[in-house]
């Protein structure tokens, strides 16, 4: 597992040829198995192939990089975990983000790939999928078969000892 993880790179150049049926849904299945707070399972992935919700998503993120399927993932409000000792602390943002780092682990490990998008305007994605109020978006993650190799940036990560402490 450590090499796949090790082999991923975010892919900012994707080639036309859409996913298999078959690839597409074990990944969307990597996402369903997640483990979420309390199993509330709130997160909600929406599947974007359409050619006008696509454009439509294209104005809400210049980070979609010609991907042929883009996964929209947010979270339902009213079925976040909240912990009764603490109500503030809400765990929509970690169950979704989990939820997309299996999709995006799965998708590389059958040749897919992905890139983790945060940079979209929540209204435009919101209004082009017409998202009720309670949920909310986390991230895109467009995937499809890379067309580029890594970039210069993804060898680049610090020591453990700049990150982790042993006490
Ligand atoms: C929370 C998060 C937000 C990100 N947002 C964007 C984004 O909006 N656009 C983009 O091109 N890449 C985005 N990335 C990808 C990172 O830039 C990338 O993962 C990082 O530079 C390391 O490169 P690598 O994934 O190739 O190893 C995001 C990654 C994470 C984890």
């Amino acid at each position: 597992m450590l090499e796949q993880m090790k082999g991923r790179y975010s892919v900012r150049k994707f080639k036309t040829d859409p996913i298999e049926e078959e690839k597409l849904m074990k990944i969307l299945e990597a996402g369903r198995i997640a483990p979420t707070a309390k199993n509330s399972q709130p997160q909600r992935v929406y599947v974007v192939r359409d050619g006008e919700l696509m454009k439509r998503l294209g104005d809400a993120s210049p980070c979609l990089y010609g991907a042929p399927v883009v996964l929209v993932v947010a979270y339902e409000d009213s079925l976040v975990f909240h912990r009764a000792d603490d109500y503030a602390r809400n765990s929509g943002d970690q169950d979704a983000s989990i939820v997309g780092t299996h999709m995006m682990l799965e998708a590389w490990s059958l040749g897919v790939g992905s890139c983790w998008v945060n940079m979209f305007d929540e209204t435009v994605v919101r209004d082009a999928l017409n998202l009720p109020e309670s949920e909310h978006v986390v991230f895109l993650l467009p995937v499809g078969y890379p067309d580029m190799g890594p970039s210069a940036r993804h060898d680049d990560r610090k020591p453990l000892e700049e990150t982790t402490v042993f006490l």
